[in-house]
Parts: C-alpha cells; sequence; structure tokens
C-alpha cells in the first residue's frame, strides 16, 4: 500500500507540471475584454497589470478616479491597452449606466471580474447598522448588480465571470464573521450562476483568496472596541495572487482555494480551530458581554 504522503506528492508534481507546461490551458488571455472592479488598488490593479502584460485589453473600474487614472497611466506608458470606468457597484443605478459603458470602449466584454470588496473587523453583536449595509451591499449586491449587467455582453462572447471570494468564506474566524458571511454568499453566488449561465455558455470561477497585503486590512469597517490588530507578517503579494487568478482564469477552472491546508484541518478539527482561534484571536479582546438593549 503506497503511503498517502506520497501519493499527494504525486499528485501535485503532475498537477503543477501539466500547470506550468499549460497542457490544461484552455483560454487565451491576449485579445480579451476585460472589465475589473476594484482596480484602483491591491489585486485588482494586479490583475490589471498582469493582465494587460500578456495582451488583454482591460477597463479599470473603482470610485478613487485619481488612482484609476494611475494605473491606466502606467499601463498605457507601457504601450499597453487599458481604460477607466469610475463605478460604485453598491449602486444600482451607476452600475446600469458603467458597464454598457465599459463594453462599448471595446466593442464587447469577455471576462467580467468582481474584485471590488470591503472587510469588515468586529463583533458580530457590535456591527453598526450603517457598516453592515456597507459591507453587504459592496460585497455582495456590487456582485449581483455587475454581473446582471454584464451578461447580455458576456452571452455574445461565450466569455467568463470571476469572483473574488476569500479562504474565509470556507471557514469563519472570530471577529471577521460578517465578512467570511459575505464571501460565503459569494461562493452561493459562483455555484449557482454557474449552472445558470451554462445555458448562454459563461464560464464562472471562483477564486478564494488567500491574505494578501493590499489596502483592504486598513481600510477595514471596524467598531470602536475593536482597533485594527497589526497585519500578519507573512502574507501573499497582491501580483502573486493576481498571476495565481489568472492561470485559474485560462484553465477554466470551477473553484481554486487558496491556503486548502487551512480549510481542510478546520473540516477534520472543526474543534481544534475554534479553541485555538478562541485563546488567538479572542482571547486579547475579552471585554465585558453587551448591555441589554435599550437599558
Ligand atoms: N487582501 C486580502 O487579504 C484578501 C483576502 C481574500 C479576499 N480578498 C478580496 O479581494 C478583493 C480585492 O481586495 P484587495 O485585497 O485588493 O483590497 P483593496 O486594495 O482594498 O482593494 C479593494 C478594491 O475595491 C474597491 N472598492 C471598494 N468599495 C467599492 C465600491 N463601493 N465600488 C467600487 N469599488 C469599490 C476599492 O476601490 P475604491 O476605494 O477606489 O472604490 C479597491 O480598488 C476583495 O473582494 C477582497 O474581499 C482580499
Amino acid at each position: 500500500m503506497p503511503h498517502l504522503g506520497s501519493l499527494r506528492c504525486w499528485f501535485i508534481i503532475i498537477q503543477q507540471t501539466l500547470e506550468d507546461c499549460e497542457m490544461l490551458s484552455m483560454r487565451d488571455i491576449a485579445g480579451q475584454r476585460i472589465l475589473i472592479t476594484g482596480a484602483s488598488s491591491g489585486i485588482g490593479a494586479a490583475l490589471a497589470q498582469n493582465l494587460a502584460r500578456q495582451g488583454a485589453r482591460v477597463i479599470v473600474s473603482a470610485r478613487r478616479q485619481d488612482r484609476l487614472q494611475s494605473v491606466v497611466q502606467n499601463l498605457q506608458q507601457e504601450g499597453l491597452v487599458a481604460h477607466m470606468v469610475p463605478m460604485d457597484v453598491r449602486d444600482p443605478d451607476q452600475v446600469t449606466a458603467s458597464v454598457p459603458q465599459a463594453a462599448q470602449i471595446f466593442g464587447g466584454l469577455d471576462i467580467l471580474i468582481n474584485n471590488a470588496g470591503i472587510a469588515y473587523f468586529g463583533e458580530v453583536s457590535s456591527i453598526s447598522p450603517t457598516s453592515l449595509k456597507d459591507l453587504i451591499d459592496t460585497n455582495i449586491y456590487g456582485v449581483i448588480y455587475t454581473t446582471q449587467s454584464a451578461v447580455s455582453y458576456l452571452a455574445e462572447s461565450h466569455g467568463m465571470v470571476v469572483n473574488l471570494s476569500s479562504t474565509l468564506s470556507k471557514r469563519a474566524l472570530p471577529l471577521l464573521t460578517l465578512y467570511a458571511g459575505t464571501k460565503s454568499m459569494v461562493n452561493a453566488l459562483s455555484d449557482g450562476l454557474r449552472v445558470e449561465l451554462r445555458h448562454y455558455s459563461i464560464h464562472v470561477l471562483n477564486y478564494c483568496a488567500p491574505e494578501t497585503e493590499t489596502e483592504l486590512h486598513d481600510n477595514s469597517l471596524h467598531d470602536s472596541n475593536h482597533p485594527l490588530p497589526s497585519p500578519r507578517r507573512h502574507r501573499a503579494a497582491p501580483d502573486v495572487v493576481a498571476r495565481h487568478i489568472i492561470r485559474a482564469i485560462r484553465q477554466e477552472r470551477r473553484e481554486v482555494v487558496a491556503n486548502a491546508g487551512f480549510v481542510w484541518m478546520a473540516r477534520l478539527m472543526p474543534n481544534v480551530v475554534d479553541t485555538i482561534a478562541y485563546r488567538r484571536i479572542m482571547l486579547p479582546y475579552w471585554r465585558e458581554p453587551p448591555h441589554h438593549s435599550g437599558s
């Protein structure tokens, strides 16, 4: 009976070799017309750069126009094809106006990357209604509005929707519970949409990203009881994550979960993960229980 560890090793070697040789590759990035939301920083900006360098025609979108402008300028200075269409994904009117505007630039759309997102750091019991609305509007409604507006264009090109989820969507950790919850909804949207959109030959990729060194942490919504902790030192570089996503796009994968080891550990030993998370994350934040509402 072969040792399980060596079988796993062989599986990884074969998979990596196939990926390196691009034998699993199906979609050519060159020439693709790609709309990326949340591309003014972090993973979105890294995706724009890497995709454009591989010959894609990219349209970057977000709220901060000055940041979008500099992403576009840097790409155009390299002789690459990039445009910007600012929009706030929380606003359905803006999205229904901006997505067709983006599609007009290159006469259609091949790939929509739903990357715009925000995080919330704090306990479920203390989130304010405003922060909760902002989190859900951006991470869930934003994905729905943008996808709805892009479907007719993607159907024409037999295109692709790429949704940015998180490893935490597979197993929530304390103080990031609500953020993880919004990303679990993204997973559910991806699973259902993949079958609904098969009708129009639109592929759906769900990418569960690892903890990445971006502005997400510093821009997190948080409550006054929980000041943001320092970010962990070992976070993935946005460029590495972007290249991993592009490989998954080329291979038309259905889902990629980065940091799958953590997810498996949480499935096999959920109580152990609970205890470690409680000790490492919750205990340092111990405080009095909330008061009865109204008292
Ligand atoms: N960093 C991580 O550890 C990590 C881990 C797993 C998953 N992710 C996911 O990866 C995606 C990208 O995040 P990131 O890490 O690259 O963080 P980031 O640098 O903060 O980027 C977030 C992007 O979303 C945009 N955005 C936020 N609210 C928006 C709105 N209402 N309308 C339009 N755009 C909006 C921001 O641009 P504007 O402010 O200019 O609008 C920005 O371009 C997110 O979906 C995030 O949840 C990140």
